[in-house]
């Protein structure tokens, strides 16, 4: 399931954009541009000079500013900005402050292309602000808002990376709104777990100072909260993204714990990639009250509900085993049911509220087992035709001509077999990242919930042992299971023992 159409229902790229047309108008876009036999013009997202290029022209067509990404730095993706500054729009409205072009704001960490500022002051002709600790991007931002000739609008400052909010902002102004888009990685490890924040399908981009700080975005949102209540009112509206859920849930806590009440959050969502949004004020709510502001789109845990009751087969195993994000694990299974013929359809569900990639799939014959049985058939035709060879001495046919005919007679069979008018199994596939407070080593969690088929269960079950196979997680499988079947004995056994003494007791006291 694409999270597309949970975009802002304002964002533009909720539609994809016309790469045809593009690439008639940018010569630069042509030179990425891939046209397959269809005749569908293409680009490759695993490519980081492409999404660079699709990146500036984007900026170009769509708002008019001459952008130029330097190398080596985070290519910033238009849909999930665009998502965050309409989500601030609305909160501007909603506190009304009606007027975007009277409003002023500050990014926070505006990184080497100032995209937020000059996004936001094209689109609604304000002031911004944009801090940054690192030399080479302010340098690089700087270039950019003078190729736009937005100096008038967009200030840089540097600041001391020590600091979030303080030193930057001044005293006889009035801010509305912060905003930020946080370093998101631990300093230590962060080579290995940058993939993991990508968004959809793309190449990895940014350099490690962009992307990390010390305790990742959960201390750099704690240190910015912490900040925020020393400036308080002077602020009008805090905000900031996260790139982890479990973050979000921890930071709401946070909150609550600061005595922070008026406070609201959101989800961002692009491609198969979900982002967060928080938002908080010191204000009284009778001024701005955040907990009805609106929010673009808020899940609630209708399919996990769902998918307890209905206990379905699972598969669990850690993300970093094979695959850098879950769009890249989506990709490989989309290819695996290709491999198996089996059909993908969208799920119909009542509340889609699923934090991952959901369908149906319909099988409609054993093409996972397939290789297995024709082999084991044509060794047991192979023994049968044995068998009557040194029954019948004057068979005269040569191997081969044994062999063909034992080949043509497993097919026949095989197809016999598969020949069913009903589907051999259909199902509802759930997968879904599972964080962990603790770490950022997620897990994936595949859900199967078997819902008809003349296969009945037993397909499913066959089907889930090929893709443990196939995805080749069968040992991580067995230690979870192993774990999992070692907790269950210790509850039974505690609870046989808790029996045990409340029969003694009632023993003792009957
Ligand atoms: C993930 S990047 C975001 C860049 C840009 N805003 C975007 O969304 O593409 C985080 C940025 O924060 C900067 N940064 C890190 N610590 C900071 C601090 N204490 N104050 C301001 N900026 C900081 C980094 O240098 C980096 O450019």
């Amino acid at each position: 399931m694409s999270l597309r159409k949970f975009m802002h229902p304002r964002n533009k790229y909720k539609k994809v954009p016309d790469f045809k047309e593009l690439a008639l108008l940018y010569p630069e876009f042509r030179k990425i541009a891939i046209t397959n036999l269809a005749g569908k013009v293409k680009i490759d997202f695993k490519n980081e000079e492409s999404l660079k290029v699709l990146t500036e022209v984007l900026l170009k067509h769509d708002f008019n500013l001459n952008v130029k990404v330097p190398p080596n730095k985070l290519v910033p993706t238009l849909p999930l900005r665009l998502n965050y500054i309409l989500w601030i729009e609305d909160l501007m409205t909603h506190a009304s402050f009606n007027e975007m072009k009277k409003v002023h704001g500050i990014d926070i960490g505006t990184g080497a292309i100032c995209i937020y500022p000059l996004l936001i002051t094209k689109m609604y002709g304000n002031q911004m602000i944009g801090t940054e600790v690192d030399e080479t991007s302010i340098q690089t931002a700087v270039e950019n808002i003078e190729n736009n000739n937005l100096q008038h609008l967009i200030k840089v400052l540097k600041v001391n990376e020590e600091t979030i909010l303080k030193g930057i902002l001044e005293e006889d102004k009035v801010y509305h709104f912060t905003m930020c888009n946080p370093p998101f990685f631990e300093i230590e490890g962060m080579s290995e777990k940058v993939v993991k924040r990508l968004p959809p399908r793309n190449a990895p981009t940014g350099n490690e100072t962009e992307l990390t700080v010390q305790g990742g975005e959960r201390a750099f949102v704690t240190q910015m909260i912490e900040e925020s209540m020393e400036f308080k009112e002077r602020v009008k509206i805090y905000t900031t993204m996260f790139g982890r859920r479990s973050n979000l849930l921890f930071l709401l806590k946070l909150l609550k714990k600061k005595n922070i009440e008026n406070a609201t959050w959101t989800e961002f969502c692009q491609g198969h990639t979900k982002r967060w949004g928080l938002a908080w004020s010191f204000l009284s709510k009778d001024i701005i009250d955040l907990t009805n502001a609106p929010v673009i789109r808020k899940s609630g845990d209708y399919i996990a509900r769902l998918l307890k009751e209905q206990r379905p087969a699972e598969i669990q195993f850690p993300m970093r085993h094979k695959f850098s994000s879950l769009d890249h694990l989506v990709r490989f299974l989309e290819e695996t049911m290709e491999e198996l013929h089996v059909q993908i359809k969208e799920l119909n569900l009542p509340i889609d509220d699923f934090n991952g990639w959901s369908c149906q799939l319909i099988a409609q014959e054993n093409t996972w087992s397939y290789a297995r049985r024709k082999r084991r058939l044509a060794q047991r035709l192979i023994n049968q035709s044995k068998e009557n060879e040194t029954e019948c001495t004057t068979d005269d046919k040569n191997d081969d001509t044994r062999n063909n005919s034992i080949e043509e007679r497993v097919e026949t069979s095989m197809e016999e077999q598969s020949v069913t008018k009903q589907p051999l199994l259909i199902c509802s596939f759930f997968v879904e990242v599972v964080e962990h407070e603790e770490s950022e080593d997620d897990d994936v969690k595949i859900s199967i919930v078997y819902e008809k088929g003349t296969g009945g269960k037993n397909a499913l079950e066959t089907f889930r042992q090929y893709l443990i196979n196939k995805l080749d997680v069968r040992e991580h499988f067995q230690k979870r299971q192993a774990k999992s079947n070692k907790k269950k004995r210790k509850r039974l056994k505690t609870s046989d023992n808790e029996k045990k003494s409340f029969a003694s007791d009632d023993v003792e006291s009957a």
